[in-house]
């Protein structure tokens, strides 16, 4: 904030800020800095009729009517790379969470239903010699993929993008969306939401998982059919899911929170200090870049 007001006038509105508020603080703006929690649709750019930029302060831009801006000249800004790792290791986190069931144990211990050791207690899935299916091989894709190795994962991907543009991971097998789903043990989804994405994941994907197989989501909530997903879990057609974001959130399917074999956070891949610090700094990068006259950092594609 500082940084800020010493470049321009600057108005706060604390989050998540409401579309119908956005169009009434707007005007007379030339930059908008943004989070994921608001969205930023037409009416609100239209209400911006000096934004120059709207820097979002993620690396997803669901949340923003990118055409809408473009179309208008307005620069529309995430923020890539910085986030990448924290987002890989809260998904190996959850990755290892549900496969050796830590939240499941930590809430009987806490109960106080811990009875001692036992040979046979709470056992859970070993990660080495199975298969780590990555949707979606961007940078975070990447980073999770990178870290398999050291669990002893072998990694199949599916990516919709020409063999040419992607840096495949070495000893990683390209598959159709079809068989890494039909052949993975983790499935850990690291797609953008966009129209093509949205419920990629449904009760037809689902049905393809190995019946032993963990659904892991920390791209968006909408990627996954979340009602699917409760009828896959009730039907036993997949042994668990770790999920950091949710369709509807911050609400949380009800049945979702009734199953020991998923495991819940709050939306926090990026979560971690020195990330979040990043983000908020790149996207004030980006923002004094365009408001002097600078091309931005970084501009969505
Ligand atoms: C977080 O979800 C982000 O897109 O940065």
């Amino acid at each position: 904030m500082a940084r800020l007001e010493e470049a321009c006038e600057v108005e706060r509105l604390d989050g998540p800020v409401a579309a119908p508020t956005l169009v009434r603080h707007v005007p007379g703006k030339q930059a908008l800095i943004c989070l994921l929690t608001e969205d930023v649709n037409r009416t609100v750019i239209e209400a911006g009729r000096d934004l120059r930029i709207i820097a979002n302060i993620a690396v997803g831009y669901n949340n923003v009517d990118v055409e809408v801006a473009r179309a208008r000249g307005i620069v529309v800004t995430n923020t890539p790379d910085v986030l990448t790792s924290a987002t890989a290791e809260l998904t190996w986190g959850l990755i290892l969470a549900v496969a050796r069931r830590i939240p499941e144990g930590e809430r009987l211990l806490r109960r106080g239903e811990w009875k001692g050791w036992a040979l046979d207690f709470l056992l859970g899935t070993e990660l080495g010699g199975k298969q780590l299916g990555v949707v979606g091989l961007g940078r975070i894709g990447r980073a999770v993929a990178a870290k398999a190795p050291a669990f002893g994962m072998r990694v199949a991907f599916a990516d919709e993008a020409s063999p040419e543009a992607l840096a495949v991971p070495e000893g990683a097998t390209r598959l159709s969306l079809d068989e890494l789903l039909v052949s993975s043990d983790v499935v850990t989804l690291h797609v953008p939401l966009t129209p093509a994405t949205r419920h990629l994941i449904d009760r037809r994907a689902l049905a393809r998982m190995k019946r032993t197989a963990l659904l892991v989501n920390t791209a968006r909530g909408p990627i996954v059919d979340d009602e699917a997903l409760v009828w896959a879990l009730e039907e036993r057609l997949i042994a668990g899911a770790a999920l950091d974001v949710y369709e509807y959130e911050p609400a949380v399917h009800p049945k979702l929170l009734q199953f020991e074999n998923v495991v819940l956070a709050p939306h926090l891949g990026s979560g971690t200090r020195e990330t979040r610090i990043a983000m908020a700094d790149l996207a004030i990068r980006n923002v004094l870049a365009v408001l002097g006259g600078e091309p931005p950092i970084t501009p969505v594609p």
